[in-house]
């Protein structure tokens, strides 16, 4: 229960079949999850590795970002202890593979946060900015920006020109009847309110409203998408322990899954497909 810290604590439960009955249409984890500090010391570390031994644990499958991918390498290098990593999180920041679990409900409820958003900016004339997550990466705000068909979006892999954006906005008025622009929570120029205080003194004649979406893009049921990867990731994660494979990380190559060292998943950079910023701006010009 509750990922490193638990373990740490030894709070472990047999699980049976039953324990899984009906629960794939639920968001969270019935397994609970906890950010640990003692779990990145080598004594923490060391705690965990007694106590998997002391119930008899021969193997692991951790599911989770970049902080539960580094735990994993250290316990298996440190205590040569058998693992399996499963990328879990909304900000699909995990390099080799295309999907990670819980993005794409994410990315959907996003997108249906910002149509209603929309009713709102288009009956008052107004320009919305709105926060979307991804800690540093931008995958959530840029593919949201494509399927509700914002008018701008501002990511961390690109720098933010705030006098291009100010111009962007006037220039999208002259058509329009509002705009969106999402802004990734790691954005180089800020947040949604920070952006929105950076144009104000430019736009003094617009209407500007800020939302910061928060933590609704983390939970809810998953979509079927996330449904089907989780479960074959899973069932893939269970027979590479029992083949004897260790170290690995599972990943989704398009509809094919595969695996790399889990040491690629955090080392390299998960790349963001740029070319779907270049056609959201193509489409925003030819107006
Ligand atoms: O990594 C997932 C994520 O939801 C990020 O998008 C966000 O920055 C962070 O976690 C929020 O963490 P917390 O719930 O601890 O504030």
């Amino acid at each position: 229960m509750d990922g490193y810290q638990g373990m740490i604590s030894g709070a472990f439960r047999e699980m049976t079949y039953s324990d899984v009955d009906n629960i794939i249409y639920r968001g969270g984890t019935i397994l609970g999850t906890a950010r640990s500090d003692e779990f990145k010391t080598a004594e923490g570390r060391k705690k965990a590795a007694k106590q998997l031994k002391k119930y008899h644990i021969d193997g692991l499958i951790v599911i989770g970002g970049d902080g539960t991918f580094t735990g994993a390498t250290l316990l298996s290098k440190e205590l040569d202890i058998p693992v399996i990593g499963i990328p879990g999180t909304i900000d699909n920041d995990i390099a080799g593979t295309d999907h990670t679990i819980g993005y794409d409900t994410a990315l959907n409820t996003v997108v249906e946060a910002v149509d209603k958003i929309r009713d709102t900016a288009g009956s008052h004339h107004r320009v919305f900015f709105i926060e979307v997550m991804g800690r540093n990466a931008g995958f959530i705000a840029l593919n949201a920006a494509l399927a509700s068909g914002a008018e701008a979006v501002l990511i961390p892999e690109e720098i933010t020109d705030i006098k291009k954006l100010v111009q962007e906005i006037r220039e999208q008025n002259k058509g329009k009847r509002s705009s969106i622009i999402i802004v990734a929570e790691g954005d180089d120029g800020g947040g949604a309110l920070e952006i929105m205080e950076k144009v104000q003194p430019h736009l003094k004649a617009y209407e500007l409203r800020y939302s910061v979406l928060g933590h609704i893009q983390r939970g809810g049921a998953p979509s079927a998408f996330d449904r089907i990867l989780a479960t074959r990731m899973g069932a893939l994660g269970v027979e590479l322990l029992q083949n004897g494979s260790r170290d690995l990380m599972i990943g989704a190559n398009g509809d094919i899954l595969i695996t790399h060292s889990i040491e690629f998943g955090i080392q390299q950079t998960p790349s963001l497909d740029l070319t779907k910023l270049s056609l959201l701006k193509q489409l925003l010009t030819k107006g």
